[in-house]
């Protein structure tokens, strides 16, 4: 049975203080942490405090949100998987939707830092998910194909395990409007298609989450998906008590 991941995107949101605050508090909780997989996604400058914090504590998780993939030099304003690593971070997410849609990140520059992450011991969450656009037109299943395709190029079975993927639909990211567990079910499908069809053995293997306006009201239904393995919580993790909840409920549903 695979272990569920619930994953918090903090995006540019917390102080140091503020994230520092939400991990003692999520400490008191008592969540059964064999039963689920927790990892923080926070603004760099909170990851050498949270690093330090959570030193001892491998049952939570801390990942940085981007990175870039070159080791050092003349970068204004990038950091390096080094960097990351030295601050205690073990994940980093890539492909995010804000980086592709805000930032110009293409598939490439998605595969790149990828690669470079996974070369260097860091593990990767990846992104990937249809626009309105695309979905209106017919087109979910093309973009999750090439987004996907584009990932898999240059990387191995071993790459792979230290890979997770997250089906974020861009319309459902900050929309309060999530993706329906039919829908959700036949991308994750989808997903583990193309990457079965490239490595074989792997489709069934993968971890997939789903992510876009996942709430305590609505992760019930959708953790009940068979295709769904976690979630990336954007909004609803902000706030510890409401993303404590979705842990348990994922947990309680995924254990029977
Ligand atoms: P949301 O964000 O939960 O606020 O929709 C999800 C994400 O961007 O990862």
């Amino acid at each position: 049975m695979k272990i569920p991941v619930v994953a918090a995107n903090w995006k540019m949101y917390k102080t140091p203080r503020e994230c520092m605050d939400f991990v003692e508090k999520l400490r008191k909780k008592t969540l059964d942490r064999e039963k689920a997989t927790v990892i923080l996604f926070v603004p760099y400058t909170s990851l050498f405090d949270m690093g330090s914090s959570l030193g001892n504590d491998s049952s939570i998780g801390l990942g940085a949100q981007n990175v870039y993939w070159e080791q050092e030099g003349a970068f204004t304003g990038e950091v390096s998987t080094g960097m990351l690593l030295a601050c205690g971070a073990q994940w980093v997410i890539v492909g995010h939707s804000e980086r592709r849609t805000l930032f110009g990140e293409s598939d490439e520059d998605v595969r790149r830092k990828a690669t470079a992450a996974l070369k260097d011991g860091l593990s990767v969450i990846f992104c990937l998910g249809e626009s309105l656009d695309e979905r209106e037109r017919g087109e979910t299943g093309v973009v999750i194909e090439r987004q996907v395709s584009s990932f898999l190029s240059g990387l191995g079975r071993d790459d792979l395990r230290n890979v997770i993927f997250a089906y974020e639909p861009i319309w459902a990211i900050g929309t309060g409007l999530n993706a329906t567990p039919a829908q959700v079910a036949e991308s994750h499908g989808l997903i583990r298609d193309v990457v079965e069809a490239s490595i074989e053995g792997m489709g069934e293997a993968l971890t997939v989450l789903y992510g876009g306006s996942v709430n305590h009201g609505n992760c019930r239904g959708l953790s009940e998906v068979r295709e769904v393995d976690g979630f990336l919580i954007g909004s609803a993790s902000l706030d510890v008590d409401q993303f404590a909840s979705i842990v348990e409920t994922i947990t309680e549903v995924k254990s029977k």
